[in-house]
C-alpha cells in the first residue's frame, strides 16, 4: 500500500456487493469471512481499494441500503470484530477499504424511526424525519405528489397511538426507508459521529449513497406532472425540490473537516445522479468531497463521438476544481455492461432490465466491446471502478424466475419492472459445486447453469480470458508512469470511429468503435490488445495499448 496521501486520485477501486461476493459461512449469502478468504484473489487482480456495499444490521428490504444500526455489522455478514479483522487484513494485502454510508434515509427498523412512530406528531423524535399531515379534509391524501424512485407514492401514512390514521412520512425510496430531516442539527451530529466511529476503526473512506439527496425544499412543493423519480434520471438543473440542492454541499464541508482530521486523511466518493458534469463538479470543489462517480460515462453509448464528448467534458470540468475524474461502467444498480454493450441501445437505462423492452443482447459483441472498454477505462486520467464480476465478463442474468426477485422495484412497480437483481447474482469461483464455489451450499439468487464455465477457476489459467485481460491491464497500469492521474492528448488518428489518445510519457491507447479495421499510430510498440490484431490492424470493437 503506497503511503501517498492522494492515492485516491488514481486508484482502481473494486466494488464488493457483499451479499453476492463470497459466502464463508454456508448461509447462501456472502459475508465478511468469505471476503477475507478472497483477499489474495483481489490482490492478485491488482486493485488498490475495495468499496464494500452496506454491511450494517438491516431488514435487507433494499439489499442493506435500509440501515437499522450504523455502528454494527449485520449478523448474516459477521461481527464488528470480523470487520476490524477484514480492514487490517486488507491493509496487510496493500488494499484500502471504503464502506458505504446511507445518510438520506434509515430503515424503518432504526431506533429513531421506531421512537418517532411512538412519540407522535410534533415530537422531537418525529422532527428527525419528514412527517407531515395529509391533504384533503381528512388528511387521506399524501402531502404532495412526489413519487418513490422505486415506484408508487413517496409517502406512507402511519397509524397513531390512538389507532387512527395519522401523519405521513416521506420516503424517496421504499416505504421501509424513511427520509431523514437534514435540517435537524441532531441528524447532522449523528452522522459526524458515525463517520468517526468507522474512521477510528481504520476505514479509509466512505461511498456516500444518494449524495445528491438529503436536502429538501422547505415547502415540499409538488413536482410538475411529468417529473418521475427514476434512479438514473438526472434532475433538471436548478431548483429541484429534492435532488441536487445547493445546500447539500454545506453538509459535505463538515464531513470533509472530519475526514481531514485523520492521518492519513480519509476520503469520500459521492453517488450523485445529477444533470451535468458541471453540477457533479460542485460536489468535489476544494473543501468538499474528494471524488464522485461519473455516471455520464456509464450513461454514454458505445460511440466514439459520444464517449469523446463525455471524456472531454469530464476532464475539463473536473480540472477546473482540481478533482480527479472517475470512470465507471457497471454497478449493483444498472445492467451489466457486457449485456448493455451487446444491445442496439448501449447507454445505461433506468430501472427496468426487461429484455422484451430493451431488445436482444448479442453477448459475443457485448463481450468484445467490454474487453475494449476496460482498456479504455484504465487508460483515462483519474480513478476507475470495477464492479465485482466484470473481470469475469459476467453478463446480466435476464431470466431469474419471478419468485426469486428481491429488488423492491419489482413489487413497487406493480410487478412490471424486474429491477436490479440480474446484476447481483452471486459470483462463480469454481467450475463445479452447489453454488460454483460461492459457498458450500446454495446462493440467495439462483446462478445460471453456465456460471461454472465463467468462474475464476475456469478463467485463471486461460490467457485469452477476460480475467487475464483485467490482470494484465492492471499490472501494466501500475508499470506505466503515464497512467493514473494526468493529462490526455487526442491523437490525429482520432476520428468519427476511432478514439486515439496519448498519455505522456510513452503511452497511447487506441479504441476502434467503427466497423472496419483501424491503423495503429506509427512508431509505437503494442503492449496489450483486447483481441489479436488482424494484419497489424486493430479490428472493430477492439482496443490496444501502445508504448510510444
Ligand atoms: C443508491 C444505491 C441503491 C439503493 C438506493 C437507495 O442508489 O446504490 O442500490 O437502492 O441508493 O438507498
Amino acid at each position: 500500500m503506497t503511503d501517498a496521501k492522494d492515492w485516491w486520485r488514481s486508484a482502481v477501486i473494486y466494488q464488493v456487493y457483499i451479499r453476492s461476493f463470497a459466502d464463508g459461512t454456508g448461509t447462501g449469502v456472502g459475508d465478511i469471512r468469505g471476503l477475507r478468504s478472497r483477499l489474495p484473489y483481489l490482490r492478485e487482480l491488482g486493485v488498490d481499494a475495495l468499496w464494500i456495499t452496506p454491511w450494517y444490521p438491516s431488514p435487507m428490504l433494499d439489499g442493506g441500503y435500509d440501515v437499522a444500526d450504523y455502528r454494527d455489522i449485520a449478523r448474516e455478514f459477521g461481527t464488528l470484530a470480523d470487520a476490524e479483522q477484514l480492514i487490517s487484513d486488507a491493509h496487510r494485502h496493500g488494499m484500502r477499504i471504503i464502506i458505504d454510508i446511507v445518510p438520506n434515509h434509515t430503515s424503518d427498523r432504526h431506533v429513531w424511526f421506531q421512537a418517532a412512530l411512538e412519540a407522535g406528531p410534533g415530537s422531537p423524535e418525529r422532527a428527525r424525519y419528514v412527517f407531515r399531515p395529509g391533504r384533503g379534509d381528512d388528511g387521506s391524501l399524501p402531502p404532495n405528489n412526489w413519487q418513490s424512485t422505486f415506484g408508487g407514492p413517496a409517502w406512507t401514512r402511519v397509524t397513531e397511538a390512538d389507532g387512527q390514521p395519522g401523519e405521513w412520512y416521506l420516503h424517496l425510496f421504499d416505504s421501509s426507508q424513511p427520509d431523514l430531516e437534514w435540517g435537524n442539527a441532531e441528524v447532522r451530529e449523528e452522522f459526524l459521529d458515525i463517520l468517526r466511529f468507522w474512521f477510528d476503526r481504520g476505514v479509509d473512506g466512505m461511498r456516500i449513497d444518494v449524495a445528491h439527496g438529503m436536502i429538501k425544499h422547505p415547502e415540499l412543493p409538488d413536482l410538475p406532472a411529468t417529473d418521475g423519480g427514476e434512479l438514473l434520471e438526472p434532475p433538471r438543473e436548478g431548483d429541484h425540490p429534492y435532488w441536487d440542492r445547493d445546500d447539500v454541499h454545506e453538509i459535505y464541508r463538515d464531513w470533509r473537516t472530519v475526514a481531514d482530521s485523520y492521518d492519513p486523511p480519509r476520503v469520500f466518493v459521492a453517488e450523485a445522479w445529477v444533470d451535468s458534469p458541471y453540477r457533479l463538479a460542485q460536489y468535489v470543489r476544494p473543501g468538499g468531497l474528494h471524488t464522485a462517480f461519473n455516471f455520464d460515462y456509464l450513461r454514454a453509448p458505445w460511440s466514439a463521438a459520444e464517449l469523446r464528448k463525455t471524456i472531454d467534458h469530464t476532464l475539463e470540468v473536473f480540472g477546473t476544481v482540481h478533482a480527479p475524474a472517475t470512470w465507471v461502467l457497471s454497478n449493483h444498480d444498472v445492467e451489466r455492461h457486457v449485456t448493455r454493450y451487446g444491445r442496439e441501445q448501449t447507454a445505461a437505462l433506468a430501472g427496468s432490465n426487461r429484455p422484451d423492452e430493451l431488445g436482444e443482447a448479442d453477448e459475443a459483441l457485448g463481450t468484445r466491446r467490454a474487453r475494449a472498454a476496460i482498456l479504455l477505462k484504465l487508460a483515462l486520467p483519474g480513478s476507475a471502478y470495477i464492479y465485482q464480476g466484470e473481470e469475469l465478463g459476467l453478463p446480466e442474468v435476464l431470466d431469474l424466475p419471478e419468485h426469486a426477485l428481491q429488488d423492491p422495484i419489482w413489487k413497487r412497480s406493480g410487478y412490471t419492472k424486474r429491477g436490479r437483481d440480474g446484476c447481483r447474482v452471486p459470483l462463480p469461483w469454481t467450475r463445479y459445486g452447489p453454488s460454483y464455489g460461492f459457498g458450500v451450499d446454495g446462493s440467495w439468487l439462483p446462478q445460471p447453469a453456465d456460471w461454472g464455465a465463467r468462474s475464476v477457476q475456469a478463467q485463471q489459467d486461460d490467457p485469452a480470458s477476460m480475467l487475464a485481460l483485467y490482470r494484465e491491464a492492471l499490472r501494466l497500469r501500475r508499470d506505466f508512469r503515464a497512467l493514473g492521474e494526468g493529462q490526455l492528448s487526442w491523437l490525429p488518428d482520432s476520428g468519427a470511429a476511432v478514439l486515439a489518445f496519448e498519455r505522456r510519457p510513452g503511452f497511447a491507447c487506441v479504441v476502434n468503435l467503427g466497423d472496419r479495421p483501424a491503423e495503429l499510430p506509427a512508431h509505437s510498440r503494442v503492449q496489450l490488445t483486447s483481441v489479436p490484431l488482424d494484419d497489424g490492424m486493430l479490428p472493430p470493437d477492439a482496443a490496444a495499448w501502445l508504448a510510444t
